[in-house]
């Protein structure tokens, strides 16, 4: 294992937190013995320590993990809490060990000490057939965090990286005030800190993120983007009445369902969420497009023109291997973001197509939307990544279809309508029809 020198900024960090827990517990110790019933805690103690890599055996690990530094009367009263809110859920030991997460994170970067699941815990409890935001934030958009928790009001699951330096610091303080004075955050949203060198893994931290989400389903969502419908309490309670079919695949994976993205076509009106459209009908009123008109193959596949007379779900059936529309889906049963995608450029479609290829459909909901809000940190281009990433996806194409053809063929699916999907898509591979015929007939003579 990997032995890193505790830093002068992991030193710094360490302090600052212990120094912090040491004031919550004066704190909480004096409310506790004040008020009865007991205030809900709304953050899990100063877990900060980054877990350095040592000899000793995983299993003193997971002793020490739980170990946090807090005095033992409010460490008793988290962990009361922690059950309590834990056992309904499906995740029974949230703090997998060191060396369980370096299987889980094997392909990405050397994060699997690094990851610390609920650092803040959310204090609602949610029903396990909610819907969970599952979405990554970066320190400048830590506001925008907060804003989505009190519009959507439902669970949000976020990945959350942070540097082992000064900034991390900063940002760290940063998300602490802003926990403070955010009842919604403290009720809705679970952050999942990261605190590695490792910048801009995103797939990875995808995957955290929905690792720990606490419902059944999740919504992959950029955060920037503001949920206009309320689609959590009303489309999907009336799925299963008006929609049985897709309710049905929704719950067995076979289907994605796809949220419709729209931006402002001037910039300048996407700033203020207050004056954003609510129903489709007054959308339909506003200078508004399609999100990256610019890069129609991104949203393309959603079919706009088609959205705009829809009245009820329908398939998507022009699908582009750029596409990368935002989707409610099952949490358990669907496939993972490839962990060897890191930096900008295809990383979010690659999600989208292993899920595609799976043999999972996409359905668009006709009457819910969400839309970019114009920010102004800047943007970054990083071309060069760009570049790798796009060589990258076109191998993992090839690949995935060679994967899940072997897969198909060995679980008997690949004459079924599960292999529609990637019958098409990987068809349009060069010579791709003609290994597969080698290939399924190297299954064949294997058996
Ligand atoms: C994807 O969309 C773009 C632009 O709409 C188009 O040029 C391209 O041919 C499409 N690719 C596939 C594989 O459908
Ligand atoms: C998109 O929808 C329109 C309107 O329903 C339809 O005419 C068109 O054929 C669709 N495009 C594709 C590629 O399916």
């Amino acid at each position: 294992m990997i032995k890193i020198a505790p830093t002068k900024s992991i030193k710094y960090l360490l302090f600052i937190y212990v120094a912090g827990s040491l004031f919550y517990a004066t704190f909480h110790v004096l409310q506790l013995s004040q008020s009865n019933p007991p205030v809900p805690r709304h953050r899990s103690g100063g877990r900060i320590t980054p877990r350095s890599a040592n000899d000793e055996s995983m299993f003193q690990q997971q002793q020490q993990q739980q170990h946090v530094i807090i005095p033992t009367k409010i460490q008793q009263y988290n962990e009361h809490l922690e059950q309590k809110s834990l056992s309904q859920q499906q995740i029974q030991q949230p703090y997998l060990n060191a060396f369980m997460m370096s299987k889980v994170f094997y392909s990405s970067m050397g994060a699997s000490k690094n990851v610390q699941p609920y650092f803040f815990k959310s204090q609602a409890t949610h029903s396990k057939d909610d819907v969970t935001i599952s979405t990554l934030v970066t320190p400048n958009r830590f506001h925008v965090l907060a804003r989505l928790a009190s519009n959507y009001k439902g669970p949000i699951s976020a990945t959350i990286h942070i540097k082992n330096d000064e900034d991390g610091v900063d940002a760290l303080t940063e998300l602490n005030n802003l926990m403070e004075n955010s009842p919604s955050m403290q009720q809705h949203v679970d952050v999942h800190l990261i605190v590695d060198d490792y910048d801009r893994q995103f797939n990875m931290w995808r995957n955290v993120a929905k690792l720990f989400a606490q419902t059944e389903y999740i919504m992959m969502l950029d955060v920037d983007f503001h949920i206009c419908t309320d689609f959590r309490t009303t489309t999907l309670r009336q799925l299963p009445k008006r929609f049985p079919e897709l309710k049905q695949k929704l719950d067995s994976s076979h289907a994605a369902l796809v949220i419709p993205a729209f931006e402002y076509e001037d910039q300048k009106d996407g700033e203020d969420w207050r004056k954003f459209p609510t129903t489709k009908s007054k959308l339909m009123q506003e200078p508004i497009d399609m999100f990256h008109r610019a890069w129609t193959r991104g949203h393309g596949s959603t079919n706009y023109t088609h959205w705009y007379q829809a009245t009820e779900p329908y398939k998507v059936v022009d699908y582009n291997y750029s596409y990368e529309p935002y989707v409610i889906m099952k949490k358990e049963g669907t496939p993972w973001c490839d962990e060897r995608f890191i930096g900008y450029g295809a990383n979010k479609a690659a999600c989208l197509y292993e899920i595609y290829l799976s043999g999972m459909e996409y359905w668009v909901l006709p009457e819910d939307f969400i839309i970019h809000q114009t920010h102004h940190y800047p943007e970054q281009t990083r071309d060069k990544e760009r570049w790798y990433n796009r060589k990258l996806y076109t191998n993992f194409r090839e690949e995935l279809c060679l994967r899940y053809t072997r897969k198909m063929v060995a679980d008997e699916e690949w004459k079924t309508p599960r292999a529609d999907n990637l019958k098409t898509e990987c068809a349009k591979i060069k010579g791709f029809s003609t290994t597969v015929q080698k290939m399924i007939g190297d299954i064949q003579e294997e058996e």
